[in-house]
């Protein structure tokens, strides 16, 4: 992926950058998008996992929706020329303003996730004399086997309406003249790598469905989320699974009647694989036990490794080129934060490496740049784009 000039452009420029290849996120939307038309499903896209502002605009050119977690979120998607009716709110505490915020910019839908939030959003709506189009999230206590922090939809989640509870949530939807019912939603969890766990989600969205339907209720909308994973061990080798076959498990086993629409919002899968963290050797420790290689990025610009203990692939750019000559060296790969949990990988090997050595951090692009904080008071990370 990286010629010697984009290399030669990286060693020009001050570094920690996350670096976007456009081609790629364009190759990947492209995908997707002709997969989900020929199955007729919409996606929109979970703007989390990325909302830097080129590549949201490349997203909304694509034609895909937006699926916000945050009242700045939404007031970003719309300003970016998402339209509000392919536009979601979903999020476990959402503040009056926000939820204010997006009654007057008309989203297409709010996801729901708390009897008490759907009292609150009626009597907000009626101050406004709006109607709210609503789904329902429901927890499927479904095991999307990933890592547990990142895993969603089990009983001791936080996120959704259990479903012990849908009798009463359906007593107070009833109630609630300021909101449309238009759906159910389900997220499980993200970096999902096993297909049968989404056929596992489809089995539980039936067997809901069917619950709401023989309750008199209409459902015009079943939303499955997101969660399908990328192959971090990989990052030039495309998705895990062709988008063909993620949407093919839903045709194959997901109820639907003709007219409804069946929606995703996936995240992960459309930007990680275009973005990786680029980064620059400061110092090279050699110990008695443990060669360290100390960049000028650390947990501030990329704390997934650190957080969900996630691999990324680490690549020196400076060498690899050159590979065939040189000597491998087994490196702790460190940042310069002050905790000793600010290491992108132990014993990584890699050609001998020297101060000044330009190095790629891959499939960063989801959950990096927007996880990035300022916590030693370092600067914003910036980012550069292929031309
Ligand atoms: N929909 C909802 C309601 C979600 O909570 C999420 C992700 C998505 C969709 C998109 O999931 P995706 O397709 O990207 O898997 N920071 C973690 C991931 C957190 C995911 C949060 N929710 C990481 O770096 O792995």
């Amino acid at each position: 992926m990286f010629t010697p000039d984009t290399v030669n452009r990286f060693s020009q420029l001050e570094t920690p950058f996350y670096f976007y290849d456009l081609g790629i996120l364009s190759d990947t939307l492209k995908s997707c998008k002709e997969a989900a038309d020929k199955y007729n499903f919409q996606v929109h896209y979970a703007m989390k996992a990325n909302f830097n502002t080129r590549v949201l605009e490349m997203i909304r050119e694509s034609g895909l929706g937006a699926d916000c977690v945050s009242g700045n979120e939404v007031k970003k998607a719309i300003s970016i020329g998402f339209s509000p009716q392919k536009t979601v709110f979903a999020g476990v505490g959402k503040s009056d303003k926000e939820i204010n915020d997006a009654l007057d910019l008309d989203i297409l839908c709010f996801n729901v996730e708390s009897i008490q939030e759907l009292k609150v959003l009626d009597s907000l709506a009626a101050k406004r004399f709006k109607k709210a189009k609503v789904a329902i999230r429901i927890n499927p206590n479904v095991d999307a086997q990933t890592h547990h922090n990142i895993t969603t939809g089990l009983d001791e989640n936080k996120f959704g309406i259990n479903q012990w509870e849908l009798q009463d949530c359906v007593e107070v939807l009833k109630q609630c003249v300021n909101l449309e019912f238009i759906g159910i939603h389900f997220h499980i969890g993200s970096q999902i790598t096993d297909l049968m766990v989404f056929k596992s989600l489809c089995v539980k969205v039936n067997e809901m469905h069917e619950w709401f339907e023989e309750r008199g209720f209409h459902i015009k909308v079943l939303n499955v989320g997101g969660g399908l994973g990328v192959d971090y061990h990989k990052p030039n080798a495309g998705p895990l699974v062709s988008f063909n076959s993620y949407f093919q498990v839903f045709d194959q086993f997901l109820h639907r009647h003709a007219g409804q629409e069946v929606h995703f919002e996936l995240g992960r899968a459309l930007v990680a694989s275009c973005g990786s963290l680029i980064s620059r050797v400061l110092y090279v420790k050699n110990g008695l036990k443990k060669n360290f290689l100390i960049l000028d990025a650390g947990m501030t610009e990329l704390i997934r490794p650190m957080l969900y203990q996630a691999f990324h692939q680490i690549e020196n750019l400076s060498r690899t080129l050159r590979s065939s000559e040189s000597n491998f060296v087994n490196y702790d790969v460190v940042g310069p934060i002050c905790e000793s949990t600010d290491c992108f990988g132990k014993e990584v090997e890699l050609p001998e490496s020297y101060r000044g050595d330009i190095i790629a951090i891959r499939t960063a692009g989801a959950y990096g740049e927007v996880m990035s904080s300022g916590y030693n008071l370092r600067e914003s990370v910036r980012s550069e784009y292929s031309n």
